[in-house]
């Protein structure tokens, strides 16, 4: 059984997805129309893909409250039923510049992060579909499926990975400004690919083993959906000091995360 929520997301995510095809690489995408709630420049690509998903939510038929990164906060309805979260695209700059590696992140909640009911992130690139429901886990729908681990609909439930052992890891890190507490010479790999949503879908699925955004630059837009994802795999989300992400739904707030498969993570959160 898909959550009541799939289709709304996946709706959502298909008409942001039509809508960019034609922009994804040209510089008209990367125009910038104005400074967007969030207090960062909304590029033209933002601009039409937050339309489109606003066309969806209010054809939809239910009252929600949108928060969304461009326009803020919407009351769609008159009595809303639950919170949607929306980032219209994570990773504007490779969207803009053809790099293959940006998504859409939906979450479905209520007032903060820490009652997250829903996540769901669409890999705008390859089309890969992440969610999880509180309390059921998290799977993964890809064309590339393992037969054997397939659960229907939903997908492969994922897992996160096992491996405590810091020279082990394999690690998405973005560091605090002036200093690299995790870095090449102390784990394994070192990554950055602009897009924390999908980043932080590679804690769940097991591929990478931590991810680090210590900068106070992530915007809950940018992690609601994906933390349940992770949490629903398994794995363990908190602030740089090692406490439980309860921020506001609320695109002026800034968020440090350390998100984990759970065994490293006090070992990481020395080094942070
Ligand atoms: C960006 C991505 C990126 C993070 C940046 C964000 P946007 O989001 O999430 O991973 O490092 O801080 O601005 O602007 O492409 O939605
Ligand atoms: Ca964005």
């Amino acid at each position: 059984m898909t959550s009541q929520f799939y289709e709304l997301c996946n709706d959502v995510a298909e008409a942001i997805q039509e809508a960019v095809s034609e922009l994804v690489g040209k510089p008209e995408a990367g125009v910038t129309l104005r400074i967007g709630a969030d207090g960062t420049p909304t590029e033209k690509i933002d601009e039409v893909a937050e339309n489109a998903a606003l066309s969806v939510l209010e054809a939809d038929g239910r009252s929600m409250r949108l928060v969304s990164e461009e326009l803020g906060e919407k009351v769609i309805g008159n009595k809303p039923e639950f919170t949607f979260v929306l980032d219209p695209i994570d990773g504007t700059f490779n969207a803009v510049n053809n790099i293959p590696f940006f998504c859409v992140p939906v979450a479905i909640g209520n007032s903060d992060l820490s009652d997250i009911r829903y996540g769901y992130v669409r890999n705008l690139v390859n089309g890969d579909i992440y969610t999880a429901e509180k309390g059921k886990g998290a799977f993964l729908k890809t064309l590339h499926e393992t037969p054997y681990l397939n659960t229907g609909n939903k997908g492969i439930r994922m897992h996160v990975s096992y491996l405590s052992e810091l020279s082990l890891l394999s690690v998405i890190s973005y560091n605090r400004p002036h200093t690299a507490a995790i870095n090449n010479h102390n784990v394994r790999r070192v990554r950055v690919f602009g897009c924390a949503a999908l980043e932080l879908c590679y804690i769940a699925s097991g591929i990478f083993d931590a991810f680090i955004d210590m900068r106070s630059m992530l915007r809950v837009t940018d992690i609601a959906a994906s933390k349940l994802i992770v949490e629903e795999a398994g794995g363990r989300v908190t602030d740089g000091k090692g406490k439980p992400l309860s921020t506001p739904l609320d695109v002026k707030k800034r968020v440090n995360m350390v998100a984990s498969n759970g065994a490293a993570h006090d070992k990481l959160l020395e080094l942070v």
